[in-house]
């Protein structure tokens, strides 16, 4: 190369810098990798049971038509109320960020004709919502969910099915003390006649109940029973139960169910208060609960009539998703420090710049051989590459010097020994993995 013009070498760039550093939105988290190692495992188990039940993987945007939720989540729900991110294209279309999976599911269900499939057909999902809400442990605005729809059957066996999937997900994930709570909230038949008696129940009391309590009388007087407030905990008590008030059909769906999680050994309680936050929910709502911390791992239940409500026919379904974040945080509190996925075998040292060079091809050449290097290419002395390697850990350390380079050679060193022979390059590969079987790393 020729010399560099001195003015080349002597400019500095001014560029424009930034006088803090931007954070991230509030309540949209990093994922660092210390916390990737929960997700992960927590992605193995849940892909094992999608394969295993038959469940395939559905990918839909993460912008959708703000109709979607709007019709599908519904109206009266906190999520189309309170916390959608939503946005204009320059076009003029209006799109929401997705809060949920599953009106978005039937969306990608009726638009690719899945309803051709045998029926029910079983989709699964896993990535990132959107919620604009007050973050906090367990809370965020930006969080992961793995979601489960069985579309197309109106049979308890599913909402069991659903049921059993979730909760044994979190027993392989080694959770402990779990609870599913359950309820049924009726069809268009038998509801209408629950919300009567609800409505009558709660008249007298309206004005003692919190201003979004008084909001939810108006809009939707089920989700009254919903509420955190303590007053408000205390006037619903002695509202009736829907239970009371089932229609034949949805009676013995919900019985049958119970039945099928006794014959599963399921613990479970029924909890007249649950309704559930969105609005497209038929007969079996549930949650399951980590019940030292009270908190919602799981949400779901059945949606006869959304397929309906989004342009489809009649189709029965039920589903349930549950959050990433809140099982990663209890995994991480209970289990010992993540262990490095990264567990090399052999460490590459390069002495001189032809030795650097062939470096990074040496590394593709064990790679495709399934044996894992690790290297420390930013270092030029051999003291510091073989400390380096000492702290890795690795039984043998391969030296790639400006001779061995010249020669197509290279030399393996035993770190226990210390003991070095040089190998032709063509053949490390073969003889590593010869004597990698005698040792136990
Ligand atoms: P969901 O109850 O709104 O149901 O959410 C399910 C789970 O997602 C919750 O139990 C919780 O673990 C997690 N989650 C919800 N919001 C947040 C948040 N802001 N931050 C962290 N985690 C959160 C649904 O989304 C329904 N689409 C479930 C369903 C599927 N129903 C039928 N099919």
């Amino acid at each position: 190369m020729g010399r560099r013009p001195k003015n080349l070498i002597q400019r500095r760039v001014r560029r424009p810098k930034l006088k803090k550093i931007i954070q991230a939105p509030k309540g949209m988290p990093d994922i660092l990798p210390e916390e990737d190692f929960y997700r992960r495992k927590i992605f193995k188990v849940v892909e094992n049971f999608a394969d295993y039940y038959g469940f395939g993987r559905i990918e839909t945007p993460i912008l959708e038509d703000s109709q979607i939720f709007l019709h599908g989540t519904g109206p009266t729900s906190e999520i189309v109320q309170k916390q959608m991110f939503n946005l204009r294209t320059r076009g003029g279309d209006r799109l929401s960020l997705r809060p949920e999976f599953t009106p978005n599911t039937i969306r990608a269900y009726l638009e690719n004709g899945l309803f051709n499939l045998p029926k029910p057909v079983k989709l699964f999902s896993i990535g990132p919502l959107f919620r604009y809400e007050q973050p906090q442990r367990g809370r965020y605005r930006q969080f992961w969910q793995y979601n489960f729809e069985a579309i197309g059957d109106e049979d308890p066996i599913y909402d069991a099915l659903i049921i059993q999937i979730f909760y044994n997900s979190f027993v392989d994930l080694k959770i402990k003390d779990l609870l599913i709570e359950i309820n049924t909230i009726g069809c268009d038949n038998c509801r209408p006649i629950w919300r009567k008696h609800l409505k009558s129940y709660f008249r007298s009391k309206l004005k003692k109940l919190c201003p979004d309590c008084q909001r939810r009388y108006k809009l939707n007087v089920l989700r009254i029973l919903d509420c955190k407030n303590e007053n408000c905990q205390i006037l619903k008590e002695g509202a009736p139960k829907m239970l009371d008030y089932l229609c034949r059909e949805c009676h013995n769906h919900f019985k049958t169910l119970l039945e099928y999680l006794e014959e599963l050994g399921l613990p479970y309680a029924v909890n007249h208060s649950l309704v559930r936050g969105l609005d497209y929910y038929t007969k079996t709502v549930f949650e399951i609960r980590e019940t030292t911390d009270n908190l919602a791992l799981c949400g779901g239940g059945r949606y006869d009539y959304l397929v309906e409500i989004l342009g489809g026919k009649h189709t029965p379904a039920v589903g349930a998703a549950a959050g990433v974040e809140r099982l990663a945080e209890i995994l991480k509190n209970k289990q010992a420090k993540p262990e490095s996925v990264f567990k090399p075998k052999v460490f590459l040292v390069l002495i001189g710049e032809i030795a650097k060079k062939k470096g990074l091809k040496i590394l593709e050449i064990f790679r495709k051989a399934n044996i894992w290097v690790a290297e420390s290419f930013g270092k030029d002395s051999i003291r510091a590459q073989l400390r380096q390697a000492d702290r890795t850990g690795t039984p043998f350390a391969l030296i790639l010097g400006q001779k061995e380079a010249m020669d197509d050679t290279i030399i393996l060193r035993d770190m226990k020994s210390g003991v070095q022979e040089t190998i032709i390059l063509e053949k490390i590969v073969e003889e590593l993995k010869k004597r990698l079987k005698n040792v136990i790393v």
